[in-house]
């Protein structure tokens, strides 16, 4: 394949070693500075250039974008996505990771341990929001910080009120959090490429310091991480719609939780810790999504006039309750069944001959208003979830990454 690294910095230790990998394994690599491309927009044919050169064809980049350029960065990798060139993160992906309060927000709906968040604009509002998360002591962050920097433990209450109302009046957005003390100034980062973790290890931070990054001063072992950490961080990036990601994950009392979804996580540590060649495994992977690539379905599946995804909420009384997915007469009225939900499981592409009962959710593909006559008139227009729901292109997204 050929491949581009977009990194501004070619000779930092994880570029240096993907552009070896691929050489390796005679794949032709580019590293380009992502800061030096032009972004063409005309009618029918996004465009690049790079260092005022029309762009030469690529397979897949992989980008390596920094927290100071995410805005830029994420503008070309999705001018790459307009160009059908794969990416294994998205720049979708990569700006909601950057963002805490996104990232757990848009995971916070999954079944995803995360740490017990709150976010507050009136001074009014803090105390209350302290309280619910147990008292202090609190975490406070701010949304975009990395490397520890902007993540503050507050003793008190008093302290913690103080400190959000320096943080804002500097106009920082900040959250707070509950401090999983537990977790004993101890982190977990998993390593994940696809659809496993390829490797991880334990940060533990030092002297009486709390946060275990690498950059203040923590000290990383090799892990084995059971198969619930494993699963937690693969269905964090998937959701995130990151394929290479560093998932953060506290080692609580009620088992992962992730704090942060890294997109462009450093090969350095891991590598070094655990001695595995994490960067050949990130190649390997690319060539063979390369040679047969996913689909994004946000962007295909919707284009048709008329036709659309939709959330199908199974209510008691429905004609469909106890019918296999055949009888249902779905597939007549050209309805797609994508995934059938039961419970916490969900069943990709099921069969003809799955049962469809009350309480399931059918994430359906076909025209909307045959899909609305699936569903009588609502009668109760209070209730907050509507029993058939038209879903943007973010929740399909989500949707197709929550798998068990
Ligand atoms: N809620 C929490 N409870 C306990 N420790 C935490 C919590 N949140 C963060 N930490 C510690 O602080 C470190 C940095 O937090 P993180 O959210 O990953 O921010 P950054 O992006 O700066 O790395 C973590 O690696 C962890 O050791
Ligand atoms: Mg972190």
């Amino acid at each position: 394949m050929k491949v581009a690294i977009l990194s501004t910095a070619p000779t930092c230790y994880s570029t240096m070693r993907l552009r070896q990998a691929a050489a390796d394994r005679g794949h032709t690599v580019k590293v380009l500075n992502t800061l030096r491309f032009a972004i063409e927009l005309q009618h029918g044919e996004p465009d690049l250039y790079f260092r005022d050169k029309h762009l030469s064809d690529y397979d897949a980049i992989l980008p390596r974008i920094g927290a100071s350029i995410t805005y830029f960065g994420t503008a070309v990798v999705r001018q790459f996505e307009q160009m059908d060139v794969y990416t294994p993160n998205s720049s979708n992906g990569i700006t909601t990771s950057r963002d805490k309060l996104r990232s757990l927000q848009i995971l916070s709906r999954h079944d995803i341990g995360i740490p017990h968040t709150t976010f507050v604009r009136d001074r009014a509002d803090v105390l209350p929001a302290i309280e619910r998360l147990g008292g202090a002591p609190v975490i406070i962050k701010i949304l975009e910080g990395t490397q520890g920097v902007g993540v503050i433990l507050a003793e008190t209450t008093k302290v913690a009120e103080a400190i959000l109302e320096t943080l804002q009046s500097a106009k920082q957005n900040v959250l707070v959090q509950r401090f999983v003390a537990e977790s004993k100034g101890k982190d977990i980062r998993a390593f994940v490429v696809g659809d496993r973790v390829v490797a991880a290890m334990r940060r533990v931070a030092q002297g009486d310091e709390f946060r275990s990054n690498v950059h203040r001063g923590g000290q990383a072992e090799p892990v084995e991480l059971d198969a619930s950490f494993q699963e937690t961080a693969v269905r964090a990036a998937q959701i995130m719609g990151l394929r290479i990601a560093g998932v953060d994950m506290l080692e609580s009392k009620e088992g992962p939780q992730v704090m942060e979804v890294n997109s462009s996580p450093g090969l350095e540590g891991i590598e070094t810790t655990t001695g595995l060649d994490v960067a050949g495994v990130i190649i390997d992977y690319m060539a063979d999504q390369v040679s047969f690539p996913e689909l994004d379905i946000r962007q295909r599946l919707t284009v048709s006039k008329g036709y659309g995804v939709v959330d199908l909420h199974v209510r008691e009384g429905l004609e469909l309750v106890g019918k296999t997915i055949v009888e249902s007469g779905l597939r007549e009225r050209d309805i797609v069944v994508l995934n059938l939900t039961k419970g916490t499981t969900v069943i990709s592409n099921p069969k003809g001959t799955r049962v469809i009962e009350a309480g399931d959710r059918l994430l359906c593909y076909g025209k909307l208003d045959a899909m609305r006559d699936l569903i009588p008139a609502r009668q109760d227009r209070k209730r907050r979830r509507p029993k058939i729901q038209q879903l943007s292109p973010e929740t399909i997204a989500e949707m197709g990454g929550k798998q068990s």
